[in-house]
């Protein structure tokens, strides 16, 4: 069994102080349903201070009244070589977002691309080794893809989500050892959800990742799959047993959060979670 080794890494959270479910644009939200935002707060913070327990840096930007889904920082940018493209969401509800992200990257000193094309950032485009992984179907566009690759000069493995549970491309895969150009065994590893994509789309992901670790269904549906991993630790719901079993089975070190409140915003760990590459 490989001795799988921690990567520091540098991330960017939003406190959920003004969350709650108050539209739907994901069939996990449900304004009827009564949100407890101290809860919110309190699991978010558990998964903030598991990060620094474990040696990882977290900046922080100032939550904003009005925008509830801020807290989802995966969706505020995509973060390579210390450049930051910002976002243009596709749903209305969050464009106010698009502005105050781009003005955090500014000051923190990364380069900031403003976006021509519909895009939500890291919830569609997954770094896993110097490939990205971009999503499509519901939220970012086809020709966002494209730019992206434009703007990072990489290459872009477009990827059709075909289930609406799973509408960013961060709820159906994760990427377990997103580190450039390290290699090792199973360099660049990821973990998905077979039934979320259509079928080109699994044949290129079974081509390119023959040692990938499927992942159920079940664990899927409580949303097992947006975790964060540092190549040894992975973040992940307690919920999605099987894959902690499957991770333990190849050498990572599970660490479970529970941010069950913030999942009826149709978020988790991994959406709560953008990673700053690059610029220090
Ligand atoms: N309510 C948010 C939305 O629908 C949740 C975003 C989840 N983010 C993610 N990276 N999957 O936009």
């Amino acid at each position: 069994m490989p001795d799988r080794i921690a990567h520091h890494r540098r991330y960017l959270m939003c406190r959920p102080e003004h969350f709650t479910v108050r539209y739907s644009i994901n069939p996990w939200m449900e304004p009827a349903r009564p949100t407890d935002t101290a809860k919110a707060v309190r699991q978010w913070q558990t998964l903030y201070d598991t990060y620094l327990a474990l040696g990882h840096e977290v900046e922080l930007i100032d939550p904003l009244p009005g925008l509830p889904d801020m807290v989802y920082t995966a969706n505020g940018g995509f973060v390579v070589d210390g450049r930051a493209l910002g976002v243009r969401f596709r749903v209305p509800e969050r464009r106010g977002e698009e502005r105050p992200f781009m003005d955090w990257f500014a000051a923190a000193g990364f380069e900031v691309i403003e976006p021509v094309e519909v895009q939500e950032g890291e919830g569609d485009f997954l770094l896993v080794g110097d490939t990205i992984l971009a999503g499509t179907g519901f939220r970012s566009t086809g020709d966002s893809h494209r730019e992206v690759a434009d703007v990072f000069g990489r290459e872009v493995v477009s990827l059709r989500l075909i289930d609406p549970r799973f509408y960013h491309l961060d709820t159906a895969i994760c990427v377990l050892d997103p580190v450039e150009g390290e290699g090792g065994v199973d360099a660049a590893n990821i973990a998905y959800l077979p039934s979320a994509f259509d079928e080109a789309s699994l044949r290129l992901l079974e081509e390119r990742y023959p040692d990938a670790i499927l992942v159920s269904d079940e664990d899927g549906a409580v949303f097992g799959l947006n975790a964060a991993s540092d190549g040894r630790h992975v973040f992940l719901s307690p919920r999605a047993t099987g894959f902690d079993a499957q991770l333990r089975d190849r050498g990572y070190v599970p660490v479970p959060v529970d941010l069950s409140e913030l999942l009826l915003g149709g978020g988790g760990i991994k959406c709560c979670t953008l990673e700053l590459r690059g610029m220090k």
